[in-house]
């Protein structure tokens, strides 16, 4: 029942006020408070800021990749000016822009010379085998500008990447043979941190023949090769893939040991051997190819054969591993039906094609690694 007017409409007004905060305990403590006493009283924005305002940060570090910033320091440090001009880049932005990457942890400066860190030396100048940058050339070119879309995607379900229905992302990637190579040069820097660690956790000592399907340039199996001389194998990849794996792999001399095998996976048999590879390869699909890539490794094994199967797999909690879910949306606004899973999903699946002892095992950063045994 409505209180009588009896002390004036606007003390009524007051206590409904009141009364509606009573079911709220914390709201009702700012109750009247004078505005420097709610805002002491507030949580931190501290958290939601620097995640929304996270893509300038990332976006400088693309741009740095872009330009080959860290090629350019990688010989000598520089001073701002001297970087400048070898960049080609506009008076305006250009001292910010350094010293945002210095902010950011991605340059040092010294003395007014710009130098790289350990870290951006060792894996961001492009005449290292150990570049990683090609990845993040795909993130500043293709993945960047498709997560611009993720809320249509997040509706719709569509990826926002230009493949059409009834299409698959490397119809459209390999239609570009520059956009090719690029790719497979990022798979490489996608890669090889989780390759280096396979080469040191998995027992290749019990096997003889390995290969890696979907192997784009080839960097697992040359780390692996290179680590375990008595190994051979290769790498299985569509057809038009073979001159950019046979490029990388005769850049490392290996050649003879490391042959392609051109296939398409959902077409064709699996080439056989004692280890098969299917590394970030399962969440570019939905769950029936899935489980027909799983099945189709399982055939082509021999007995006591092994498979590994790697990617960003997911925590069963579903809150632990953030990249291995943003992958996932990744997979959501680039290709048709792909998504990331988790360690129990993958199991499950696994044991259904039939595989034994199964096990999982971490690799580096994001990167888990299932194996099973035929
Ligand atoms: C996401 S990349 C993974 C590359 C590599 N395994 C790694 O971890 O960096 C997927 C690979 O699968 C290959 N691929 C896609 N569709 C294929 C098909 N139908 N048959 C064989 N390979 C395919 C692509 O060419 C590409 O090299």
């Amino acid at each position: 029942m409505r209180p009588t007017l009896v002390d004036g409409g606007s003390a009524i007004d007051s206590r409904l006020e009141r009364n509606k905060y009573r079911a709220r305990p914390e709201a009702r403590s700012w109750d009247g408070a004078p505005p420097a006493r709610q805002n002491a009283a507030a949580p931190s924005p501290e958290g939601i800021l620097q995640l929304g305002w996270g893509f300038r940060g990332s976006k400088v570090l693309l741009s740095a990749v872009e330009l080959d910033l860290f090629t350019e320091l990688a010989a000598v440090p520089l001073d701002g000016e001297t970087l400048r001009r070898r960049l080609r880049l506009h008076e305006r932005g250009a001292r910010d822009f350094f010293d945002a990457l210095v902010a950011l942890g991605m340059l040092r400066r010294c003395s007014g010379l710009y130098a790289n860190t350990p870290e951006t030396g060792f894996y961001l100048d492009r005449n290292k085998p150990s570049y990683i940058g090609g990845l993040l050339r795909l993130a500043n070119a293709t993945i960047y500008p498709n997560w611009r879309n993720l809320t249509e995607a997040l509706r719709t379900g569509k990826p926002q990447s230009g493949v059409g229905e009834g299409e698959n992302l490397f119809d459209m990637l390999y239609a570009d043979p520059a956009a090719a190579v690029g790719f497979a040069e990022a798979m490489t820097g996608a890669s090889l941190p989780s390759a280096w660690a396979l080469a040191r956790r998995f027992p290749w000592e019990e096997y003889k023949t390995f290969i890696d399907i979907g192997a784009a340039e080839g960097a697992l199996p040359v780390t692996i090769a290179q680590a375990h001389l008595h190994l051979s194998g290769g790498g299985f990849d569509l057809p038009r893939v073979r001159p950019i794996f046979e490029a990388y792999v005769g850049r490392h001399g290996l050649a003879d040991r490391l042959p392609f095998h051109p296939g398409d996976f959902f077409k064709d048999p699996l080439p056989s051997a004692d280890v098969l590879v299917l590394g970030q390869i399962l969440h570019d699909w939905n769950l029936e190819a899935k489980h027909q890539l799983l099945e189709k490794a399982y055939a082509a094994l021999p007995e006591q054969g092994a498979l590994i199967v790697y990617d960003q797999m997911i925590d069963d909690d579903r809150r632990q591993n953030t990249a291995g879910l943003l992958t996932s949306l990744s997979m959501l606004v680039a290709t048709q039906g792909g998504f990331d899973y988790t360690v129990a999903e993958c199991t499950d699946w696994m044991r259904e094609a039939g595989f034994a002892r199964i096990r999982h095992e971490h690799l580096s950063g994001p990167f888990s690694m299932m194996v099973g045994i035929k």
